[in-house]
């Protein structure tokens, strides 16, 4: 790909949010046999969407005060994510639980998503220049390829 076409990284972390609210809202009108699969996509999606900011992301604000500041909020939101997608793993697509946690979950990464997008990304935006946000965005590309597979080993099959 030619340098010029590489992606700001703002733009590839916003693609992955519109993405992964419409896997919930796909979970929402699921029947209880497409429910164990839209939840293993999502489990998927913002998993490697998490580990990716937390390896290429989040590194990159805290070398701005503007930015630092963000950081330990949305690290604590992720691991509430992460709680609540290994409590749903455990579930059975059948437990009246199951569908609920969904809602929770999709309520929180709706607040976190919000943060990031209204609050982060702007921050970002002022301290950053187009070079360095469209090479975060290619790490950001590689970094998520190299974590795929081991994600994929970690879902259930
Ligand atoms: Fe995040
Ligand atoms: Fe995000």
């Amino acid at each position: 790909m030619a340098k010029s076409q590489t992606q700001n990284i703002l733009s590839l972390i916003e693609a992955e949010h519109r993405q992964v609210e419409k896997l919930f809202a796909e979970a929402e009108k699921a029947d209880s046999n497409q429910l164990y699969d839209c939840f293993n996509q999502i489990y998927k999606a913002l998993t490697l969407h998490a580990r990716t900011e937390e390896l290429v992301f989040y590194p990159a604000m805290r070398e701005y005060e503007e930015t630092e500041q963000y950081i330990e909020e949305a690290e604590a939101e992720h691991e509430e994510a992460k709680i609540l997608l290994e409590e749903i793993k455990a579930l059975k697509p059948t437990d009246s639980e199951f569908k609920t946690k969904i809602k929770e979950l999709k309520k929180a990464v709706q607040h976190h998503v919000g943060e990031e997008e209204e609050e982060i990304f702007p921050a970002i935006s002022d301290c950053m220049s187009d070079r360095q946000l469209s090479e975060l965005g290619q790490e950001f590309e590689k970094t998520k390829a190299q974590l795929e597979e081991e994600v994929k080993a970690a879902m259930i099959t």
